[in-house]
């Protein structure tokens, strides 16, 4: 048995020598020390052997083992860093081949207009404020003068979140002006951008989620005056001197009086036709309709805890969308959000 055992090992060696791979290793350290093996069978007949035999073949059969195992890690070390030099030495890299051009990204052309316009307004004194998307329904309509059962609280037009329908995806950004009020006392100078949801079928002029941007001054002796004046200088800035408005009367619950104000169709140029046809950005109007805006409701001053008689105020809500397509020259809003980068590449 001693003799099997040192054939083993004298084989084992050479055999462990002679590969050259990863996979003929494993197949030898199977064939040798596996349960099937070579070592095994004979180790399976120790049992025959006599109690003062037994010890000293299992040393030399421990041994033969050991001295596999080394044997398999040292070729295995050998082996695995042959092949890493191999890999080595086929992969040449080629330092001198161009590197992939990293093309620099831009502002959308939507977000530089809300930049335009968000400057305009700083250097006028406001103040850009945020608030929540998602917003209770008091904040949306109640508290803006909205009554219970009023179209724009149904459920065709608005997301609610909750069957009582006290959570919703906010309509408007006019919810800022009660918590405006409700956190300072005026004067009150504040700009809020921010998206806005309504269930709408999406057009060249309308989508399910857009962009407005609310404003609110309230303070002593605020007129109409002021309305017209802050948003005739904010329109020339951006459209040109010679940009051509015109202010409509108009109905809000938390606006009065109010009004609404369009701007003149950037495509037809006022006439609502292009080579014939009805233009389809303003649908034959001749005028986009920009913002509405208004004079703060008494008793929505009131509900916030300011005092009507002492304090007047103009809000309006302008959607941006709309104006950075007249500012853009964008015919149809939904190029706004479509991020096509051969159109966003043009701005
Ligand atoms: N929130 C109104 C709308 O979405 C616009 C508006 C804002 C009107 C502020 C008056 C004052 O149509």
């Amino acid at each position: 048995m001693q003799q099997q055992l040192e054939l083993i090992r004298q084989q084992a060696m050479s055999a462990l020598d002679e590969a050259t791979t990863p996979a003929a290793l494993e197949e030898l350290r199977v064939k040798l020390l596996g349960k099937k093996g070579e070592l095994t069978a004979v180790l399976k007949q120790m049992g025959q052997l006599s109690p003062e035999e037994r010890p000293v073949i299992g040393q030399i059969a421990n041994s033969v083992r050991s001295a596999i195992e080394e044997k398999l890690e040292q070729r295995k070390a050998a082996i695995n860093a042959a092949v890493l030099e191999e890999k080595l030495s086929a992969e040449k890299i080629d330092v001198t081949i161009p590197g992939k051009a990293v093309t620099m990204g831009h502002q959308h052309p939507m977000n530089q207009v809300l930049q335009e316009i968000k400057d305009i307004f700083i250097g006028m004194g406001y103040q850009i404020v945020d608030g929540p998307e998602v917003e209770l329904a008091d904040y949306n309509f109640t508290r803006l003068n909205i009554e219970e059962g009023h179209p724009s609280r149904d459920r065709s037009d608005t997301f609610y979140f909750t069957d009582d329908d006290s959570v919703l995806l906010r309509t408007q950004t006019s919810p800022m002006q009660i918590r405006a009020m409700e956190n300072t006392k005026p004067p009150i100078c504040i700009l809020a951008p921010g998206r806005v949801f309504r269930k709408d079928e999406a057009d060249a002029t309308h989508s399910p989620m857009f962009h407005q941007i609310e404003g609110l001054v309230v303070d002593e002796n605020i007129t109409m005056g002021d309305l017209k004046g802050a948003l005739v200088t904010v329109m020339r800035r951006i459209y040109g001197q010679d940009a051509q408005m015109r202010f409509r009367p108009h109905h809000f619950p938390f606006t009065e009086p109010s009004c609404e104000m369009d701007m003149q169709c950037h495509k037809c140029h006022g006439t609502g036709e292009v080579d014939g046809q009805v233009c389809s950005t303003c649908h034959g109007e001749g005028w986009i309709e920009l913002l509405g805006a208004g004079m703060v409701h008494p008793k929505v001053l009131e509900s916030c805890g300011i005092d009507p008689e002492k304090y007047s105020g103009f809000a309006f809500g302008m959607g941006l969308e709309r104006m950075a397509m007249g500012r853009m020259r964008i015919n149809d809003l939904r190029l706004i959000f479509d991020n096509d980068v051969r159109f966003l590449n043009q701005f």
